[in-house]
């Protein structure tokens, strides 16, 4: 037996990890951003240049590639900081997993089945006692099938990329065109929608959350009073 388990899942940009970091405070759950896990092999690959379609390299790398998250470390006085710090190999690559050449490749390196099992198992393993929230793409469909609430987050891809670049604006960084926004977020979805392993999709017995015009703490709310139904 082991405590609940709370799987969110969604396409890109839909605000899964404000949420869900906020959630898991709120209810006093662990958090773990597993797109983080997929970003650090990213960032590892694309810095010893390694093709990230590239099968045999990548299973090679897949061992050699310790992923350490901040969220995960059982910090009593404060169990959800953020943002979640991330390392590779002892290194943090916190900022460095958010660049715009991790987002581009990151989809690559997630389709690749060695990749997906090795994280599956690491992820599988975090949540072993329960009392936590997970998010990701293929969290309510493998990583915890038996998970007892499981959120599918959406949004418009207008609104996803509308709110993406006033992320953009709030930490200062050089305008980005919405139109090109959009096609980014469009692309990634569609890459890790129509993957052969582990795609986003939504598990039949999840509850859709539809965000166009909803605010983060309505979103919020609305995933406790669900947990809160449930237990
Ligand atoms: O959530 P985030 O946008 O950081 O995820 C980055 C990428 O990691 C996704 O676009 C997807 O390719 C991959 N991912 C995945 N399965 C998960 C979480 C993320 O394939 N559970």
């Amino acid at each position: 037996s082991r405590l609940p388990i709370i799987a969110i899942d969604g396409p890109a940009g839909a605000g899964k990890s404000t949420v869900a970091r906020q959630v898991a405070q709120k209810l006093g759950l662990l958090y773990l951003d597993t797109g983080a896990m997929y970003r650090a092999i990213t960032w590892l690959a694309l810095q010893q240049g390694i093709d990230p379609q590239d099968q045999v390299a990548m299973a090679e790398l897949m061992p050699t590639c310790q992923i350490q998250l901040s969220s995960l470390e059982n910090d009593t006085e404060s169990p959800n900081p953020w943002p979640t710090r991330v390392w590779v190999n002892q290194q943090e690559v916190t900022q460095a997993i958010r660049s715009e050449v991790v987002t581009k490749q990151v989809s690559a390196v997630a389709a690749q089945p060695i990749v997906r099992e090795t994280l599956l198992k690491q992820q599988q393993q975090y949540g072993e006692k329960g009392g936590i929230v997970m998010e990701g793409r293929d969290i309510g469909t493998h990583v915890f099938p038996q998970a007892e609430l499981k959120v599918f987050l959406t949004a418009s891809v207008h609104e996803r990329a509308r709110r993406r670049q006033l992320d953009l604006k709030a930490q200062n960084q050089p305008p980005v065109d919405l139109e090109a926004l959009e096609r980014a977020i469009y692309e990634r979805d569609r890459q890790d929608s129509s993957r052969q392993v582990a795609p986003l999709q939504k598990a039949p017995d999840a509850v859709e959350v539809q965000t166009d015009g909803l605010s983060i703490a309505a979103v919020i709310a609305k995933i406790v009073s669900l947990y809160q139904a449930r237990l």
